[in-house]
């Protein structure tokens, strides 16, 4: 099941938490795999390190999202290494929490750029590579906050809420060739939340408040992400499918 053995897939974002675990998982599932990483180099390459002891063909690739020249040279960079693309997943991503009255244009505009235009344009950048892919496959990276609210960090709300739109939007597009979803995590132990899960009074109230009762592990995520990539999947686009622990029900 969810085998994904000769499927050449991009992740980006890697290097690091969600994105590692899911290269990992892909590996394993037999999938050749490009990691993306902006500017930690040596994590991307222990990730890739981790793939050839385990007999997978990996290579490790730089660009910014934020910077479209960037995000196309990456993607010529990996066409020219695979030739095709069964796969990407666009994991790179930023978190800030400002409020509303603390935001300054600099921080909103970064996160808008990293995380709803990064992915635009990844995925826009992908197309030709994953057009000469067999039944190829992208999954976007949304949160519990693309749907439900919090105070603090509008900007990354509303990116995700786009994401999600986006996923749509992208599936309806792109029908039939190319199918598109997301994964919309909930709380997720990784570096983009580390304040808040080394904080033991916030990270006791996110564990009560999540019916699973726990924060999640980047492995929680990345088996979903496969299913998705996966050809059992050959009936599922424009979904956004929640890993979250039962957050959203309370
Ligand atoms: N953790 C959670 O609780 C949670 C919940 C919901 C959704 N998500 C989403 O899941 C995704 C992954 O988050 P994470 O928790 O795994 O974060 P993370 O551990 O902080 O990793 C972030 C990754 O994004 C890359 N990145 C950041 N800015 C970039 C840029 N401008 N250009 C290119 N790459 C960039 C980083 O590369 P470097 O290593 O080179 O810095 C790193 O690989 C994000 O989209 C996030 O919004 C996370």
């Amino acid at each position: 099941m969810f085998d994904l053995t000769g499927r050449t897939i991009l992740v980006t974002g890697g290097s690091r938490g969600i994105g590692r675990a899911i290269a990992l998982e892909l590996g394993a599932a037999g999938a050749r795999v490009g990691v993306h990483y902006r500017e930690r180099r040596e994590s991307a390459e222990e990730v890739v390190a981790r793939l050839h002891d385990r007999g997978v063909e990996a290579k490790a690739f730089a660009a910014d999202v934020t910077e479209p020249d960037q995000v196309v040279r990456l993607l010529e960079a990996v066409g020219a290494w695979s030739g095709r693309l069964e796969g990407l997943v666009t994991s790179a991503g930023i978190y800030r929490g400002p409020t509303v009255d603390e935001v300054d244009a600099e921080e909103w505009q970064k996160v808008i750029r990293t995380d709803l235009e990064g992915s635009f344009w990844t995925v826009r950048s992908a197309l030709p590579w994953l057009r000469k892919g067999d039944r190829p496959a992208v999954v976007t990276l949304s949160s519990i906050l693309g749907a439900h609210a919090a105070i603090g960090g509008a900007a990354y709300q509303m990116a995700k809420a786009a994401i999600e739109q986006m996923t749509r939007a992208l599936s309806l597009e792109l029908a039939p060739g190319t199918r598109v979803n997301s994964v919309a995590p909930g709380f997720v132990r990784t570096d983009i939340n580390r304040a808040g899960h080394e904080d033991p009074v916030f990270s006791a109230k996110v564990a009560r408040a999540t019916p699973l009762g726990r924060w999640g592990e980047p492995e929680d995520i990345a088996p979903a992400v496969r299913f998705l990539l996966s050809r059992e999947a050959d009936w599922v686009t424009g979904l956004v499918l929640g890993i979250d622990g039962g957050l959203p029900l309370r």
